[in-house]
C-alpha cells in the first residue's frame, strides 16, 4: 500500500514509528472478532524526511501487505459477491481491475488512511488538538452515554472492541462472536471527538468542514451513515431545544450545549467537534447467498470463503480518527493556524 501526503509542512519531527504505533492500532488482538488475516502492517518512508524532520517535499510511505492468499479470492472471476462491489467494478473497469482482497475497494485501503492519519495528528499536536473515537455500538449493543475523552483514551484500546466501556465492549465482543458463529456479520457505529479545534475554521458552502468530513469519512469502505452532533436526533426535537445557548466561561465564548457538534453554518464553533459513523454488516459471510454467474448469465449461489471479518467497526475506530484528522489539519493549513515551516534549523 503506497501513501503519498503533499503539503506537509517543513520541520515536523516524524519517524517511522509515530506512523508504525498508529497502524498497529488497526489490528485488534482477539482474532475471534476481527478476521484471521494478521496483516501486521511495517510502514517505511521513503521520501520526505530528512534527519528525523519533514523537508517540504512530498512524503512517500510504503507498507507491505505480509499475510495474503490471493487464492481465496478466484470466484470472484465469474460470480459477484452479494453487498460487495464486485460487479459495479466489473463494469466501470472492464473487468481489468484486481480482485485480489477485493482490490481497490478493499478494507486494506483503510492502511494508507491510518498512514496519512498519523501525521496530520502529529501536526495537530503542535497546537493542542485531540482527536480520539470509540465504538459507541455493534449491532442492537449500544453504549448508552460516551464518558469523558481521557476515559475514551484510557479505555478504548483496552479491548479488543474498542468500547469505552468495559462492561458494554464484552457484551459487544459476544454479540460478534455469536454472529460469527452463525457464519453472519454484523454492523455499528464509531464516535469521533476532536477538542482544542480553534472557532472559524472551515469554510460556508464549498468545503464547508462538516461537507469535507462527510466525504473523507463515506470513502471509507463500509461506511452507510454520518452524523454531526445530535444528528438525526435533532430532526425529532424542538428548535428551543435544540439550540445551544452561548455562556461567557473563563472569559471565552462557548456553548453550555453541543447539540451542533461544534460545526455552525460549515464552520468549526470552538466547541468539540463531535460526529458518528455507521458501518455495514460487512458483506462477506459464509452462508448461502443469491447471486448471479456473469459468464453463463444465470442465478447462482455463493458461500463467501476466506478470512473475513464477521464486523469492521474494531478495525474501523482509528480508521475514523485518522480521517478527522486529515481534514483538520488540511482545514488548519488553510487558516494558517498551523504554520508551513514549523520552527528553524541551526546552520552548520
Ligand atoms: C477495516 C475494514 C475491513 C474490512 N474487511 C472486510 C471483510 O473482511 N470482508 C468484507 O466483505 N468487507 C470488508 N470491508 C468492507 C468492504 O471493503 C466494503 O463493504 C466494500 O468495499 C464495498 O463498499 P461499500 O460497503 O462502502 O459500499 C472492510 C472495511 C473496513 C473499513
Amino acid at each position: 500500500m503506497g501513501t503519498l501526503i503533499d503539503g506537509c509542512p517543513a520541520g515536523l519531527r516524524l519517524g517511522v514509528e509515530d506512523v508504525q504505533s498508529e497502524l498497529d492500532r488497526r489490528l485488534p488482538p482477539d482474532t475471534t472478532i476481527t478476521s484471521a488475516r494478521r496483516e501486521k502492517d511495517e510502514v517505511q518512508i521513503l521520501s520526505g524526511v530528512f534527519e528525523g524532520f519533514t523537508t517540504g517535499a512530498p512524503i512517500t510511505l510504503l507498507t507491505l501487505n505480509r499475510d495474503v492468499r490471493s487464492q481465496d479470492y478466484d470466484k470472484l472471476r465469474l460470480i459477484a459477491r452479494p453487498g460487495h462491489a464486485d460487479f459495479p467494478m466489473r463494469i466501470k473497469y472492464g473487468g481489468f481491475n484486481d480482485l485480489r482482497g477485493g482490490g481497490r475497494a478493499s478494507g486494506r485501503l483503510t492502511v494508507p488512511i491510518i498512514v496519512a492519519g498519523a501525521i496530520a495528528k502529529k501536526l495537530l499536536h503542535q497546537i493542542q488538538i485531540q482527536v480520539v473515537a470509540h465504538t459507541v455500538q455493534i449491532h442492537t449493543i449500544r453504549l448508552e452515554r460516551s464518558p469523558p475523552t481521557e476515559t475514551i483514551r484510557r479505555v478504548a484500546y483496552t479491548n479488543s472492541v474498542r468500547c469505552s466501556d468495559p462492561a458494554t465492549a464484552d457484551r459487544m465482543a459476544e454479540r460478534i462472536r455469536q454472529v460469527k458463529g452463525e457464519g453472519d456479520s454484523v454492523g455499528g457505529v464509531v464516535e469521533c471527538i476532536a477538542e482544542g479545534v480553534p472557532a472559524g475554521l472551515g469554510d460556508p458552502f464549498f468545503d464547508s468542514l462538516d461537507a469535507d468530513l462527510a466525504k473523507i469519512v463515506f470513502s471509507i469502505p463500509a461506511v452507510k451513515g454520518f452524523e454531526v452532533g445530535l444528528g438525526f436526533g435533532a430532526a425529532e426535537i424542538k428548535g428551543s431545544e435544540n439550540n445551544d445557548p452561548y455562556a461567557i466561561r473563563e472569559g471565552e465564548v462557548v456553548t453550555l450545549t453541543n447539540n451542533a457538534g461544534g460545526i455552525l453554518g460549515g464552520l468549526s464553533s470552538g466547541m468539540p467537534i463531535v460526529v458518528r459513523v455507521g458501518f455495514k454488516p460487512p458483506s462477506s459471510i459464509p452462508k448461502d447467498q443469491q447471486t448471479v454467474n456473469l459468464k453463463e448469465m444465470k442465478d447462482a449461489i455463493v458461500q463467501v470463503t476466506g478470512r473475513h471479518d464477521p464486523c469492521v467497526v474494531p478495525k474501523a475506530v482509528p480508521v475514523v480518527e485518522a480521517v478527522v484528522a486529515i481534514v483538520l489539519a488540511d482545514h488548519c493549513l488553510r487558516a494558517q493556524v498551523i504554520p508551513r515551516v514549523i520552527g528553524k534549523k541551526e546552520i552548520g
